[in-house]
């Protein structure tokens, strides 16, 4: 299935977790990658060698999507890689743990300014562009269970989240006149690295099992495939959504 052929796509923070299975998967269905972190490395390496041998173009783009200007230079930087974006995979996303007493200023900037400011100038440079070619855009931002669950000791990851769920929800209204499409999808427990200290302690991992109702971790793969979805024509009556991953874990009910 071929649906985003001659689509070019940006994913952010794609070089690996979730951000690699969306670039692998958008682009098993035709579409080129513009690949994104912070810097070049063999993981980048690795998945323009995935990507070229699968018969697509793959380029990586270096920011630091957290600070605007970088993030406006990346979009304007990968349009001029193959002459287009078509689709924003808004994916890099950083979590801090600390008790809400403790935050610093420091870390809720790092995770706000990653997690929703620098997603919100990202948007708003791809729109600049689709607006002034009157081109269409389509734009998946990576949420998280936490957009909706609480999350204690997260304050600042969950009020990043409960932000992008009200920035996709208002932007669904303001742009969809100009033809561009915006939802979210919301990971519930992903095997990825960014979950590196739950899949190490046993102990831990039971504890957040019990509360999944399929009692499994999810995969980059399940996410990646509703992304696809929420990105290709399917969804083209589909904007200001969350599309939950999560195995049932946000609106589970139990009685024990
Ligand atoms: N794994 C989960 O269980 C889970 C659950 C809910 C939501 N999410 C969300 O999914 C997204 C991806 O998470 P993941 O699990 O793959 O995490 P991960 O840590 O494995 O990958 C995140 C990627 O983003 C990159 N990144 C972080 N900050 C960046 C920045 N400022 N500029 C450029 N790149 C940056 C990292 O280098 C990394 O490659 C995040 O937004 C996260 O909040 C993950």
């Amino acid at each position: 299935m071929n649906r985003f052929e001659n689509k070019i796509a940006l994913v952010t923070g794609s070089t690996q977790g979730i951000g690699a299975a969306c670039a692998v998967r958008l682009a098993s269905e035709g579409a080129d990658i513009i690949l994104n972190g912070r810097k070049f490395d063999e993981r980048a390496e690795g998945l323009i060698s995935q990507i070229t041998a699968m018969g697509r173009r793959a380029t990586f783009v270096a920011a630091d999507v957290s600070a605007t200007q970088n993030v406006v230079n990346l979009v304007n930087d990968a349009i001029k890689v193959y002459g287009s974006i078509d689709i924003l995979v808004n994916n890099a996303g950083v979590e801090k743990n600390h008790n809400f007493l403790d935050v610093t200023e420091d870390e809720y900037d790092f995770v706000m300014d990653t997690n929703l400011k620098g997603i919100f100038f990202g948007i708003q440079a791809f729109v600049k562009y689709c607006v002034s070619y009157n081109k269409p855009g389509v734009v998946v931002n990576m949420s998280s269970v936490h957009e909706e669950i609480i999350f204690p000791h997260f304050a600042a990851y969950c009020a990043s989240k409960g932000g992008l769920k009200m920035l996709t929800r208002n932007l669904a209204t303001e742009l969809a006149p100009f033809n561009v499409r915006i939802n979210n999808v919301a990971p519930g427990a992903i095997s990825t690295p960014i979950n590196h200290a739950l899949i190490e302690n046993a102990e831990l991992l039971e504890k957040v099992l019990k509360n999944i109702p399929m009692k499994k971790l999810g995969k980059p793969e399940d996410v990646a495939a509703v992304v696809a979805f929420l990105a290709s024509a399917d969804a083209e009556y589909v904007t200001g959504s969350t599309y939950f991953v999560d195995g049932g874990l946000t609106y589970h009910y139990e009685e024990q």
